[in-house]
C-alpha cells in the first residue's frame, strides 16, 4: 500500500535552553529531524510533509537540504498534535493510502518498526511501548487485544494512570479516514489542545478497528533536553557499533568508535580505538583505520591504511592501497593507488598520481590568503621531506624534489628540483660564537 509521511516538528523545545529549535540539534552528525526523515524514507513514501512552526525557516532549510521533495507546511500556533496534522492534510490532497505520523524529535524508531506499522491491516495502528516510568505519556486503553482509546495523562483517572502501555505518538491511519477523524477533533480537554490521540476513540465509535504495534521503549526516546540528546547519541552509537560488527567490520574497542548517521564501512575493515566519523564517509572492504583518526566527507578504498592520528577532511579520496600515516591531514585531494603519505603532512586541493611517495613534513601551500590553488603531482614521483609545494604548481611523473625545497615552479617529468640555499660550513666558528656569548653573559651577571 502507498504511504505518506507527516512529521511533526513545530515545537520549540524550551527545555533544550537553546536558540536552535530542538529538531535541529545534531545527533551523529545530522539534525534530529533528519533521523526521523531517514527512518520514514525507508517506507519509500509517495509524499513527505513536515509541519514546522518554531524557527520554521531554519527547519525548512534543514529538511529541504536533506530531501528537496519534502514539503514543509507552517503551523503558526502550536495548538496540539491534532491541529498540527490538520495543517499537513491539504498537502496530502489526492493521496490515497496509509499516512504515518512521526515526531521530528524522536530519532530512534527502527525502519522495521515503521514497516510493521505500515503493514498493519487495521484502520488505525498506534505504536505503543511498555514504559518503565510512564510519566506524562498518553496511556493506551485496550479491550482484549484491541485498542479502544488513548487517554492523555492530564485527563486520566488514577486507574488509567496505572496503565504502563503508553503511546509513542507514532500512528498509521488510512488517508480518507484520517481526514474525517481530524476534521472532527475538538480542544475540549484539560490542556485545551487538539489531541491527535482522540482519533482512536472516534474511530472505535464508528466500529473501525484500532491496533497496536509494540516496540522497544528505547526506540521512542524523544529529544526534549540536552540530557536526552546525549542519551539518544549513546543509543544511536551503540546500535551503529553492533550493526557494523554484524556487517563484518572489526572494532577493536567498539565503545570508543563514533559513527555518523550515514557512515558506510565495508566488510573485513578493521577500525582501531578512538576513531570518529563525521558525515559522508565511505570505507570499502579490507581497509584499516588505526587509532585516533577523524574522518569526514571522504572515501577510503579497499586495502588502504589510515592513521594513527590522521585527519581526512571533505573531498579526501583514497584509492586502493593508499597509506596515510600519523599526523597527516588530507582535504579535497585525490590520492591514486598506492600513494604513501607517511608522516606530518598536509595535502589540500591536490591530485597525487599512483605510487608517489610524499616525504615527511610536505605541505601543499594551497591558500594565498584570498584564493585556493591546486597542486598536481604525477605518478611514481618522490617528494622529498619538508617540501613546500606553493600552489598552483605541478610536479611531473617520476620527478624528484629535494628535501627542504620550496617549489614555486612546475617540475617536468623525471626532473630533479632543488629549491633551497646551499649549505655553508665554517670550521670552528660555532665554538668561537659560544665562547663569546658565554663571556658576555658572565660579564652581565657580575654587574648585577
Ligand atoms: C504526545 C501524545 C502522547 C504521547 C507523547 C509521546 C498527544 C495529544 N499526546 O504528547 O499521547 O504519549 O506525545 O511523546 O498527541 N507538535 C507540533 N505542533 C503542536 C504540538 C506538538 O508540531 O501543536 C509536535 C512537537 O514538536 C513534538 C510532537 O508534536 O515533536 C509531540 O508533541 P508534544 O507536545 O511533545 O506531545 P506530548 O504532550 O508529549
Amino acid at each position: 500500500m502507498a504511504t505518506a509521511l507527516i512529521i511533526l516538528a513545530a515545537g520549540q523545545g524550551t527545555r533544550m535552553n537553546s536558540d536552535l529549535p530542538k529538531v535541529l540539534h545534531r545527533l551523529a552528525g545530522a539534525p534530529v529531524l533528519v533521523h526521523a526523515m531517514t527512518t520514514g524514507a525507508s517506507l519509500e513514501p509517495e509524499r513527505t510533509v513536515i509541519v514546522a512552526g518554531h524557527e520554521a525557516e531554519a527547519v525548512t532549510r534543514a529538511a529541504k537540504a536533506h530531501d528537496d521533495t519534502a514539503e514543509v507546511v507552517i503551523q503558526a500556533e502550536q495548538l496540539g498534535t491534532g491541529h498540527a496534522v490538520a495543517q499537513a492534510l491539504p498537502a496530502l490532497k489526492g493521496f490515497t493510502g496509509k499516512v504515518i505520523v512521526l515526531y521530528g524529535d524522536t530519532p530512534l524508531i527502527r525502519p522495521e518498526t515503521l514497516d510493521a506499522l505500515a503493514k498493519s491491516p487495521a484502520g488505525i495502528t498506534v505504536l505503543g511501548f511498555t514504559a518503565s516510568d510512564p510519566r506524562r505519556y498518553g496511556r493506551l486503553i485496550v479491550a482484549g487485544d484491541r485498542l479502544e482509546r488513548i487517554v492523555e495523562y492530564k485527563g486520566a483517572t488514577e486507574a488509567e494512570r496505572a496503565v504502563r502501555l503508553c503511546n509513542s505518538g507514532v500512528v498509521a491511519v488510512e488517508s480518507a479516514l484520517l481526514n474525517e477523524l481530524v476534521a472532527g477533533l475538538s480542544n475540549d480537554n484539560a490542556a485545551g489542545e487538539y489531541y491527535l490521540t482522540d482519533i482512536v476513540a472516534a474511530a472505535r465509535k464508528r466500529g473501525i478497528t484500532a491496533d497496536i504495534v509494540i516496540c522497544d521503549e528505547a526506540e521512542t526516546l524523544g529529544v526534549d533536553t540536552r540530557t536526552q540528546l546525549a542519551q539518544a547519541e549513546a543509543a544511536f552509537q551503540a546500535r551503529a557499533r553492533v550493526e557494523a560488527q554484524d556487517n563484518g567490520v572489526t572494532l577493536t574497542a567498539p565503545e570508543t568508535v563514533f559513527f555518523a548517521f550515514d557512515t558506510v564501512v565495508g566488510r573485513d575493515t578493521v577500525i582501531g580505538p578512538n576513531v570518529v566519523f563525521g558525515p559522508g564517509v565511505t570505507v570499502e572492504s579490507g581497509a584499516e583505520i588505526l587509532p585516533f583518526c577523524h574522518l569526514e566527507g571522504c572515501h577510503i578504498s579497499r586495502g588502504a591504511r589510515v592513521g594513527p592520528f590522521a585527519r581526512l577532511r571533505p573531498g579526501a579520496e583514497l584509492a586502493e592501497d593508499v597509506h596515510v600515516g600519523n599526523f597527516v591531514e588530507i582535504k579535497n585531494a585525490i590520492l591514486d593507488e598506492g600513494v604513501k603519505v607517511g608522516h606530518l603532512s598536509y595535502l589540500g586541493d591536490a591530485h597525487v598520481g599512483e605510487h608517489t611517495n610524499i616525504g615527511a613534513g610536505t605541505v601543499t601551500c594551497n591558500y594565498d590568503g584570498v584564493s585556493k590553488h591546486r597542486t598536481e603531482i604525477g605518478a611514481h614521483a618522490f617528494i622529498g621531506s619538508d617540501t613546500m609545494l606553493v600552489a598552483p604548481v605541478k610536479v611531473g611523473a617520476g620527478a624528484l624534489t629535494a628535501t627542504g625545497s620550496v617549489i614555486t615552479e612546475d617540475v617536468p617529468d623525471d626532473a630533479l628540483a632543488v629549491a633551497r640555499s646551499r649549505q655553508v660550513t665554517k670550521s670552528g666558528l660555532a665554538r668561537k660564537l659560544f665562547d663569546k656569548m658565554k663571556a658576555a653573559k658572565a660579564k652581565r651577571q657580575k654587574e648585577i
